[in-house]
């Protein structure tokens, strides 16, 4: 049984980012950057924007945060998005959720520029990714993430069937698009389940690929996962845990310590999705550069 170390894997690409960011200074004298924008004091947001200036910081991108306070106007936010998207030094612009409540989170989505909409949630990069055009849009991190841990450890994708459960718009949709693309690190035949799904478990046990993007901690248990099955588990759920300094623990979707008694390949969380998404963050933000300059991947 492999353990799927998504730590390692987002360690070593952002390696080869920060050489590819080098490449690019000399190149045209310039580094990507990344802008964050904050509304409000949510500390779980807090800590999520900080760790991704911090992640560009390391492979040598500028990074700035914008600290918008609680109040600020549905206007004000986008009149700052506007102002971002003619910044020819801003490739990739990032508003963290959630949002307070009387801003539309929506109308935010649509007010970034899809060229730099690196968290690849504005629908004409969903409808990018939607026919397969991978070199024309962003993919949304999470997803995106997940088929770099897939490529990476040679898992067989083509002609597997792959379950999918979940269908949020920033992991379960997107992830269920990409695996049915028809791409080298793809082209599976894909079912989606969600919370109104009959007999989940005969169909999760169908899955050579499983995905769990549900939010339920433990809810994927050993019976429902086919002997041999790659179990990818998204969730990041908290769990009361006394033992903790902090009072809880952070667990997946999957019933890690059973399911992977019989699983060939398995996510642990934390340490496997969850390192990926930042990651791939700086790949768009990258790719949005290299986009701006007309550079071509070596
Ligand atoms: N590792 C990372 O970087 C990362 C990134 C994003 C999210 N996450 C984690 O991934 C999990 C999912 O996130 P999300 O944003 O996609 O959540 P979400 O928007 O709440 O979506 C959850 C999905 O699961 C489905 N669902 C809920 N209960 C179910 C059940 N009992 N059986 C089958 N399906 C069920 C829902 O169905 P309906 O559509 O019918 O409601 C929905 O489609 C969360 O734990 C989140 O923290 C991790």
């Amino acid at each position: 049984m492999t353990i799927i170390d998504g730590k390692q894997v987002s360690s070593d690409l952002k390696q080869e980012l920060k050489k590819s960011v080098e490449a690019c200074r000399q190149q045209v004298n310039a580094v990507p950057g990344l802008t964050v924008i904050i509304v409000g004091e949510d500390p779980a947001s807090q800590v999520y924007v900080r760790n991704k200036a911090k992640s560009c910081k390391e492979i040598g991108m500028n990074s700035t945060v914008i600290e918008l306070p609680e109040e600020t106007s549905q206007e004000e936010l986008l009149a700052k998005i506007k102002a971002l998207n003619n910044d020819p030094e801003v490739h990739g612009i990032l508003v963290q959720q959630p949002l307070p409540g009387h801003i539309d989170e929506y109308a935010v989505t649509m007010a970034i520029s899809p060229s730099k909409d690196v968290d690849g949630f504005h629908p004409e990069n969903v409808g990018q990714l939607v026919l397969g055009n991978l070199d024309k849009c962003f993919v949304s991190c999470t997803p995106y993430g997940i088929l770099e841990l897939l490529s990476r450890y040679s898992i067989e994708t083509k002609g597997k069937h792959c379950v999918v459960i979940g269908r949020s718009n920033i992991v379960g949709k997107p992830m269920a698009n990409l695996m049915f693309q028809k791409l080298k690190e793809t082209n599976s035949t894909v079912t989606v389940c969600h919370s109104a799904t009959q007999n989940m478990p005969e169909l999760t046990r169908q899955a050579d690929i499983l995905i769990a993007a549900i939010g339920r901690a433990n809810l994927i248990t050993r019976d429902m996962v086919k002997p041999g099955a790659v179990v990818i588990d998204v969730g990041m759920n908290r769990v009361e845990d006394a033992s903790r300094k902090s009072g809880y623990r952070l667990t997946g979707d999957v019933d890690y310590e059973h399911v992977s008694e019989i699983a060939s390949a398995i996510t642990p969380v934390p340490g496997g999705v969850g390192p990926m998404t930042i990651a791939m963050l700086l790949k768009n933000t990258l790719q949005s550069f290299m986009r701006a300059h007309s550079i071509q991947a070596s």
